[in-house]
């Protein structure tokens, strides 16, 4: 994901720039830029490619000045070449932007700069922003801060934005869910995406909060919320050794990306839904009438999103779709034809069995569509069609954001194909964009700190059993397989995940008083049938733990232990409460002290068979 540094003081801006990015290099970037401030001028330099492309032009025409701002790029709008990388400049090369996120309404914007007499250079979204800027900076007689302001009352999105202008000494910044941080020195000023990037500098940090706008100048700053009110924000000494600022402050990687989905489910979303017509825009070059079946492909909890995948798009756009395990798929000699489409999903898009299943079903003449987190990775040369979930580089072994923002695109690629295909109304399309539209804030509330204590508690109670169950059905049929392999890959416990109407074919005489069994059982249209298995389950003895929707005390009776999710539309309900059911091994593991970004024999990523 893109990284931000930004620098005002007495210090070669260069110098502090490179070493920052450098420091953001583990996020992952595919181009890299500075934009260096030098008595009334300003100097842009970027470059396609590693950093090095770039700090091996600047060593050798170094750029001189105590301003500056840097970026490294994660291409979304364009390919990631030199043109689109960051910063972006005005036409008179006075106003400089770098921006981290997605404009939802650039085009819109873009159209009328154009008609206006912009001319723009690069095929991103974030060049609106240098325009934009520059049309309000002369309508309010050089204020560059409030020409900031006045634009982003125009921009729908998520922006970490950071601009420079060359007749200003300061950096006016603004962050809607994308981070920003400022380091504050003795006579000089720091910004960044990320802590890391600041460390070498000061340990002193102002966490900036969402709708945040600053100013930074030599000597200080001064934050506003978007109206131009002023804000106080406190700085905080921040004690992290490098390890610990990677992981946010975070005990481990894994609780950090728990913590991230709701940006990351907002980068999945982002751009794609558009309210007013309940239509979803994934920017594919695929046409939803070409083939009639699908098949799904992928390992491990990818494979699970793509059960949830199936519900959805054979719920929603009603074409037939198989999933396959990925070492499966490649061997079983599959019936592939023109006539099915081909959907991979990976994190890393290099797990050799979903690869290479992805090879065997171009050969049988599939057309292949990819939901891919790792951008350039192996997969993403291969496939026809690549839908990025933008979750940022997850880092534990045991997938989490990935996975919510593999159910996300899942959900957003049903919708597609059901209003391309006539099988969803208008008002139906609408009213599940809605829902989708929420998952950030429910995901968000599914982390507040009096649920995580709840599921802490329950976890460190039932953590030294021997085994777990977890039941679910429906479109949470796929929650309770994700639940019992998290459960066991970190924890190293015992866990069975069923379809909760299956239990009675055989796992049922598993159930004793020292067996607990997790429960999916929010609402739905198949709750009653839920509650039934949950009878059975008790009927036997077993220990209950039930998820709940917030509010449903009548089904609290049937359980030892409940744990209440936010109320969700049963359609995206798996990215809610799954949530749970990470904090549930999460905090199980923790308390069996494993090691859980690197659980015992598990590689992030595994490319060999
Ligand atoms: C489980 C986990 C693995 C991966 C699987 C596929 O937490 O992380 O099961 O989901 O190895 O990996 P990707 O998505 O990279 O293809």
């Amino acid at each position: 994901m893109c990284g931000i540094v930004g620098y005002i003081g007495s210090r070669s801006a260069q110098q502090v720039l490179l070493s920052g990015l450098a420091r953001l290099e583990y996020r992952g970037y595919d181009s890299a830029g500075v934009a260096i401030m030098d008595g009334e001028q300003i100097q842009v330099r970027k470059k396609a490619g590693k950093l090095a492309n770039l700090s091996g032009e600047l060593l050798a025409l170094p750029l001189s000045g105590t301003l500056g701002i840097g970026h490294t790029r994660w291409a979304t709008h364009g390919l990631p070449n030199d043109t689109n990388a960051h910063p972006h400049a005005t036409e008179d090369g006075r106003l400089v932007i770098i921006h981290n996120g997605i404009i939802e309404n650039y085009l819109t914007l873009k159209e009328g700069l154009m008609a206006r007499g912009h001319v723009f250079l690069s095929q991103t979204d974030s060049e609106v922003l240098a325009h934009l800027i520059e049309e309000k900076y002369d309508l309010v007689n050089g204020n560059l801060y409030e020409a900031v302001r006045q634009a982003l009352s125009e921009v729908r999105g998520a922006y970490g934005i950071v601009v420079t202008h060359a007749l200003h000494r300061e950096i006016v910044a603004a962050r809607t869910v994308s981070p920003l941080v400022m380091g504050v020195g003795e006579g000089e000023m720091f910004l960044a995406s990320d802590v890391p990037a600041l460390l070498p500098y000061t340990r002193r940090m102002v966490f900036l909060h969402d709708g945040d706008m600053v100013v930074l100048s030599d000597d200080g700053f001064r934050v506003t919320d978007l109206a131009g009110n002023a804000v106080a924000r406190t700085v905080e000494q921040i004690d992290w050794d490098a390890e610990a600022a990677e992981k946010g402050g975070y005990d481990t990687y894994m609780l950090k990306e728990i913590y991230e989905q709701p940006v990351a489910l907002t980068n999945t979303l982002i751009g794609r839904l558009h309210d007013e017509t309940g239509e979803v825009n994934l920017d594919i070059d695929l046409d939803p009438s070409s083939f009639k079946r699908i098949s799904i492909i992928a390992c491990g909890t990818a494979y699970y999103a793509g059960l949830v995948g199936e519900y959805l798009i054979e719920q929603l756009a009603r074409i037939p779709v198989e999933v396959d395990v990925a070492s499966e798929y490649r061997y079983r000699d599959p019936l592939v034809s023109k006539d099915t489409l081909a959907i991979v999903i990976s994190q890393s898009g290099e797990t050799i069995d979903t690869l290479e299943a992805l090879r065997e079903a171009k050969r049988g003449g599939a057309r292949t569509l990819g939901i891919i987190n790792a951008k350039g990775s192996s997969m993403t040369r291969e496939l026809d069609d690549t839908l990025y979930i933008h979750a940022g580089p997850e880092i534990g072994v045991a997938s989490t954001k990935a996975y919510t923002s593999m159910v996300g695109a899942m959900l957003m690629l049903a919708l597609w194909l059901a209003r391309a295909r006539g099988t969803l109304t208008q008002e139906a399309g609408k009213e599940l964009l809605h829902a989708a539209r929420a998952l950030p804030r429910l995901v968000e509330e599914a982390l507040e700190p009096a649920r995580v204590e709840r599921i802490k508690a329950v976890a460190e109670k039932y953590a030294h059993s021997r085994d777990y169950l977890f039941l679910g059905r429906g479109v949470n049929a796929p929650t309770a397989l994700e639940g019992a392999l998290k459960l066991k890959e970190i924890s190293y416990i015992h866990a069975e995940g069923y379809a909760a109407g299956e239990m009675k074919h055989g796992p049922i005489a598993l159930i004793d008083a020292a067996l607990p069994v997790v429960v999916v059982a929010t609402e739905s249209r198949l709750l009653e049938k839920t509650i039934s298995n949950v009878q059975e389950v008790r009927a036997r003895g077993g220990q209950v733990i039930l998820l709940l929707s917030d509010g449903d005390t009548e089904n609290a009776q049937h359980a030892d232990e409940v744990l209440y999710v936010p109320r969700s539309h049963e359609m995206v309900s798996p990215v809610v409460n799954v949530v749970a059911l990470q904090l549930l091994s999460y905090f199980t593991a923790a308390h069996l002290g494993r090691d859980v970004d690197k659980p015992r024999n598990l590689a992030k990523s595994v490319t060999v068979e």
